[in-house]
């Protein structure tokens, strides 16, 4: 408890990749959740459909674990039944800064059950990614603009390649928001801070994914495909399974953060 109120606490889980990734959101979010009392649970699923994009089966398959809202990124399309699909659900979010054309949102409030509620906006950067998207700090500005006074709690995913325009929106949005945590990359960073303001930064939380491939996927696919220059087909890892994580605490009455740790972990194949 706060002079604000008590104080809450999100995991938020780095980019899901294949069943293995899965599987490991099943066993380590409710430890994860238990371990750092978090009352609320955010997971980008961009890759959790064997590395690429969503379906409904792989949301179904993780809605076995407490997650309350899904993030995604620019894999978002990359299983064609999914456009039909993600309206099934109030709580899978794609970047809110693709064409209004897109099937689903980009944002949304959500009922935190130890208190208030909590606005999740998915971002897509614009730096060396390869969808066209519109400008996440406009976008961001307007969806700022339009979410009611009352929700205190605003945590924003940007999934981008630069770490630049991540870091860049986190400062443009210090005060304004409860947290900037940045996925995509699928490698963790350690910058994670509370900016003046008090808005949590972390530039990458990571991936849920194979500890021993490159970012996901099998090494010597990867390696061939580097080597020889041609197309490969790039295996996704399922053996030993590592969650990348972060957990932002923050005031319940003001939504400004006071903490930020990250950190990973690793599944147990022999515990389910
Ligand atoms: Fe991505
Ligand atoms: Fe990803």
């Amino acid at each position: 408890m706060s002079e604000n109120g008590p104080l809450l606490k999100i995991l938020f889980v780095g980019d899901v990749v294949g069943k293995g990734g899965r599987n490991a959101v099943k066993q380590l979010v409710p430890v994860l959740k238990d371990r750092y009392h978090a009352s609320f649970v955010i997971v980008n699923a961009e890759n959790s459909a064997n590395g690429a994009g969503i379906s409904k089966t792989c949301i179904d398959d993780m809605n076995t674990a407490p997650v309350n809202v899904y993030t995604a990124g620019d894999h978002i399309w990359d299983q064609k039944s999914f456009e039909h699909e993600i309206n099934m659900y109030q709580n899978v979010l794609r970047p809110a800064n693709m064409s209004t054309l897109q099937p689903g949102k980009g944002y949304g409030v959500f009922r935190n059950p130890a208190g208030g509620e909590v606005a999740v906006i998915n971002l897509s950067g614009k730096v060396f990614m390869r969808e066209s998207a519109c400008c996440p700090f406009e976008c961001v500005e307007k969806i700022l603009q339009s979410l009611p006074k009352t929700v205190k709690c605003i945590f924003v995913d940007i999934h981008a390649e630069a770490t630049s325009e991540k870091a860049a929106l986190a400062w443009m949005l210090d005060g304004k928001v409860t947290a900037v945590v940045g996925t995509h990359t699928h490698v963790q960073t350690a910058d994670g801070r509370v900016l003046p303001g008090g808005t949590a930064f972390l530039s990458d939380v990571g991936m849920t994914g194979g500890h021993d491939s490159v970012l996901g996927r099998e090494v010597k696919d990867v390696v061939k495909k580097f080597r020889t220059g041609m197309p490969t087909r790039l295996e996704v890892t399922e053996k030993n399974i590592r969650l990348d994580y972060c957990v932002v605490t923050y005031e319940l009455n003001t939504g400004k953060a006071v903490g930020i740790v990250n950190g990973s972990e690793f599944y147990n194949p022999d515990s389910l």
